[in-house]
């Protein structure tokens, strides 16, 4: 199967996804419920992976979700993702959320994490795809961060492995 051809981070990034806190969006504190957050993130960075990769793509984990500050009423969310790296079949998607005063437009960083979105080919089997070329400064950090991320998530399930076979014996 051939590989489509690479396009650039910019190109498949979301930007500023704008959405309004309404009343029916708020926890018994008064806050944005974190799972509506949640849901938005995944539904935007597979927009990412699939206009990566040309393909269907299916989220395989979400590494490092911190919630850094809440959001609320008079405020909207502002969503932000591209992706970071790309390996065979997966991909890590960056995302990040912003709270904006809806009038001041102050913006504050609520959250950040990453998602590793894998890309299904015939049969539904992980299929390749193209490799990520990072530009700019930030764009190369991200990259070499991703690559941290997987290898320690690579040696954890490998650590996690060993205890379960020590628990067999
Ligand atoms: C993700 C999935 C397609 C991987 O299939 P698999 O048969 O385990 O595939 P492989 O072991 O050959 O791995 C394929 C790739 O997935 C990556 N991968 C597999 N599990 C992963 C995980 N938990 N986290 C991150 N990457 C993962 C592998 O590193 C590999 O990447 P590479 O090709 O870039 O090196 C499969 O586990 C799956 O379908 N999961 C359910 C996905 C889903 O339904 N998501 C929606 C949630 S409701």
């Amino acid at each position: 199967m051939t590989i489509p051809k690479s396009r650039g981070i910019e190109e498949t990034a979301v930007n500023d996804y704008c959405y309004r806190i309404f009343p029916n969006d708020l926890n018994s504190k008064g806050t944005v419920f974190g799972g509506l957050i949640m849901a938005t993130l995944d539904r935007i960075a597979h927009v990412v992976a699939e206009r990566h990769s040309g393909r269907i793509c299916v989220t395989a984990s979400v590494d490092a979700m911190h919630f850094l500050a809440p959001a609320g009423r008079g405020e909207n969310l502002i969503y932000k993702a591209s992706i970071n790296k790309a390996w065979r079949s997966s991909m890590e998607i960056g995302v990040k959320v912003l709270a904006e005063d809806a009038h001041s437009m102050d913006r504050t960083h609520i959250l950040s994490a990453y998602f590793t979105f894998v890309a299904l080919g015939e049969n539904d089997k992980p299929t390749s795809v193209p490799e990520v070329i990072p530009k700019t400064k930030i764009q190369k950090r991200r990259y070499k961060e991703a690559e941290l991320r997987r290898k320690y998530r690579l040696q954890i399930a490998e650590e996690k492995k060993k205890l379960r076979l020590e628990e067999d014996d």
